[in-house]
C-alpha cells in the first residue's frame, strides 16, 4: 500500500512538533533533569481527585449532556464572574471540552472557510498553525519582539490584516515567552478590529498564572466581547492536565456550532473529570493561590540567576516559563539544547519550536522542583563556562 497516496494531504504537510525530538533523546537518559515539559509538577489537589473518585463510587459512569453537565457549566460561569469579572449565560454560551486543545480545534474548524487567514503571534504554543491548516485556513505568523516584552502591538497587527483575515489568535499569558497583554495593550488593538469581522480566539489557559497584575481578557472589553472566543481549562490552573478538561465561552451562535461538532466528534467530555472539575470550580481558589505563589518564587529565582550567569532573560509576567536569549553562546537554539542535554543532562526546549521569532531563545519550564531548578542553573553555568573555555 502506498500510504502517502492514502493519507490526507494536509496532515502530510504538517511538520511534527519540534519538541518531540528532545523527549526522544530524554527517554534514553535515566538521570536527566527536565525543564522541558509544560505541565505542573503538582498532583491535582486531593479534594478534586476525591470528587472524581466519589463520582465513580456513586456509579456516575454514563455520558453527560453534549455541552457538559449543567452544574459544571453553571460553576464555570460563577468562576469566570468571580475571578475575572466576565459574564456568560451557562445555558447557551459555554461548552465543556476535552482540554483547551479541543476548544482551540473546534473554534478554528467552526470559524474558518477555505483560504481564510488566521493571524498567529509567535513565538507561541505549537498547535495554532497546524490546526488552522487542518481546518482549511492559512496561518499568518507575526513575530513578537523581546523589546516589546513579547506583546502584540497595533502596528504589528495592522501590517498583517488583509480582506481574508478571519481570526486573530491572542495567546496570552504566553507559552513560551511569559508575555501578557494588559488592558491598555488590548485597547490599543480595538480601533484596528473595529469595523471588521475578525474574530478573536483568546487562549487564556494561563489566566490564573500572572505575577504582579491581574489577567485581562479581550472579553472584558465591551467592544471586543461579541467577537471573542475565550478558551480556558483546568490543566494549568488546577494541575489537572491528565483529566483533559477545558471549556470555551463565546457568543451563542458560535457555541451552538461548536457543540454540534463536539457532539459528532466527542459526544461529551469525560464524566469523572467533569465531577472533579465542579469541585475545582467551587473550592479550588485556594489551590490556585498556593501554586501561583510557588511558581512565582521559582520564576524570580530563575530570572535572577539566568541573568547572573550571562543569559539575558526577559522577566515573564505570566504562565510558567522563562525564555532566555542564548544568542551570546554562538549556538543555534537547536544546537544549544541538544548539547546542553547531552553534555549536562538538562532538557530545555529550543525557541524555534515555537515559530518565527523563537530562534536565539530557549524555553525552560519552572513547573519543576526548586531543587531541580537550582541544579539546572548550576549545570547551565557550567555549560556556558565550558563553551567560553573552548572559544578561548
Ligand atoms: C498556551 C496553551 N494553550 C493550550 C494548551 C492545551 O492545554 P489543555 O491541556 O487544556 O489541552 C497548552 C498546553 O500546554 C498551552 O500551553
Amino acid at each position: 500500500m502506498n500510504y502517502d497516496q492514502i493519507l490526507n494531504q494536509k496532515i502530510q504537510g504538517v511538520k511534527p512538533s519540534g519538541i518531540r525530538k528532545f523527549f526522544d533523546i530524554l527517554e534514553e537518559m535515566t538521570d536527566a533533569i527536565t525543564l522541558g515539559i509544560g505541565e505542573p509538577d503538582f498532583v491535582t489537589p486531593w479534594h478534586i481527585r476525591d470528587a472524581g473518585i466519589y463520582s465513580l463510587e456513586r456509579g456516575h459512569t454514563k455520558y453527560t449532556s453534549n455541552a457538559g453537565m449543567l452544574e459544571l457549566r453553571r460553576e464555570i460561569v460563577n468562576y469566570l464572574r468571580r475571578r475575572f469579572d466576565l459574564s456568560y449565560d451557562y445555558t447557551s454560551q459555554v461548552l465543556v471540552t476535552v482540554g483547551g486543545s479541543e476548544a482551540i480545534d473546534l473554534s478554528l474548524r467552526c470559524l474558518l472557510n477555505p483560504g481564510d487567514e488566521v493571524i498567529i503571534p509567535t513565538p507561541s504554543f505549537v498547535c495554532y498553525g497546524p490546526l488552522t491548516e487542518m481546518a482549511g485556513g492559512v496561518p499568518v505568523y507575526v513575530e513578537l519582539k523581546a523589546e516589546n516584552e513579547f506583546r502584540l502591538t497595533p502596528e504589528e497587527l495592522k501590517a498583517v490584516i488583509t480582506p481574508k483575515t478571519k481570526v486573530l489568535v491572542l495567546p496570552f499569558p504566553c507559552n513560551p515567552t511569559g508575555g501578557i497583554m494588559e488592558r491598555k495593550d488590548l485597547e490599543a488593538l480595538m480601533p484596528i478590529l473595529k469595523d471588521t469581522n475578525i474574530m478573536v480566539l483568546s487562549d487564556e489557559i494561563y489566566a490564573e498564572l500572572t505575577y504582579g497584575q491581574h489577567h485581562v481578557s479581550p472579553a472584558n472589553l465591551t467592544e471586543l466581547y461579541d467577537r471573542t472566543v475565550l478558551v480556558n481549562g483546568f490543566s494549568k490552573s488546577h494541575a489537572m492536565t491528565g483529566w483533559r478538561m477545558g471549556y470555551v465561552c463565546a457568543p451563542k451562535p458560535i457555541v451552538a456550532a461548536m457543540t454540534k461538532l463536539h457532539q459528532f466528534g466527542i459526544m461529551s467530555a469525560p464524566t469523572t473529570s467533569q465531577y472533579a472539575a465542579i469541585e475545582a470550580m467551587r473550592n479550588g481558589d485556594g489551590d490556585i493561590e498556593h501554586m501561583r505563589e510557588e511558581y512565582d518564587s521559582r520564576r524570580r529565582y530563575l530570572v535572577e540567576n539566568l541573568n547572573r550567569i550571562g543569559l539575558t532573560c526577559f522577566e515573564p509576567k505570566g504562565a510558567f516559563y522563562v525564555f532566555p536569549c542564548i544568542k551570546s553562546s554562538g549556538l543555534s537554539s537547536q544546537e544549544f539544547c541538544e548539547r546542553f542535554l547531552r553534555e549536562e543532562k538538562v532538557a530545555v526546549i529550543p525557541g524555534d519550536a515555537f515559530g518565527p521569532g523563537g530562534e536565539g531563545y530557549v524555553r525552560a519550564c519552572y513547573a519543576a522542583s526548586m531543587k531541580d531548578i537550582a541544579e539546572a542553573v548550576s549545570r547551565m553555568d557550567n555549560f556556558l563556562q565550558n563553551l567560553k573555555g573552548k572559544e578561548n
